[in-house]
């Protein structure tokens, strides 16, 4: 176990009551396990951990299916990267909207990389990574 250190953190009266709201609706027992947690997801989405890690994220990716070639281009880039997308996961949204879901799994900056090319395709319309890990700090608590 380590040993806790004690930080003081100035925070403007209107941000720190949206916080204790986010912190009753998420159910955390104080400010402190809030407070812990925020810091271990931005570690963990950094990947400042340890850069080798192997992660595990889900890519979310919603676009046009009419936009030119995109989905040939997608479906490429993952055949590119069949080491790392163990999984896809696609809905058609409505006549012209598309969602995909990624599961990749790999070392954190392949993982990313691979991600952010993605979500970079032309006719992408909203892409975010999401990550964690098998051995991430939470795993403590
Ligand atoms: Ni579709």
């Amino acid at each position: 176990m380590n040993n806790l250190a004690r930080i003081g953190v100035a925070v403007p009266d209107d941000l720190l009551e949206k916080f204790d709201q986010l912190i009753e609706q998420r159910g955390y027992a104080n400010r402190s396990e809030a407070f812990r947690d925020l810091i271990r997801d931005a570690l963990v989405q950094e990947i400042v951990v340890q850069p080798k890690q192997e992660v595990v994220g889900t890519l979310t990716l919603v676009y046009d299916h009419h936009a030119r070639q995109l989905q040939e281009r997608l479906i490429g880039q993952q055949h590119d990267h069949f080491e790392q997308i163990v999984s896809t996961l696609h809905v058609h949204l409505d006549h012209d909207n598309c969602l995909e879901v990624l599961v990749l799994r790999g070392e954190g900056t392949d993982v990313k990389a691979i991600a952010d090319r993605l979500i970079a395709a032309k006719g992408i319309r909203h892409g975010k990574l999401v990550l964690t890990a098998t051995d991430a700090p939470k795993a403590r608590r």
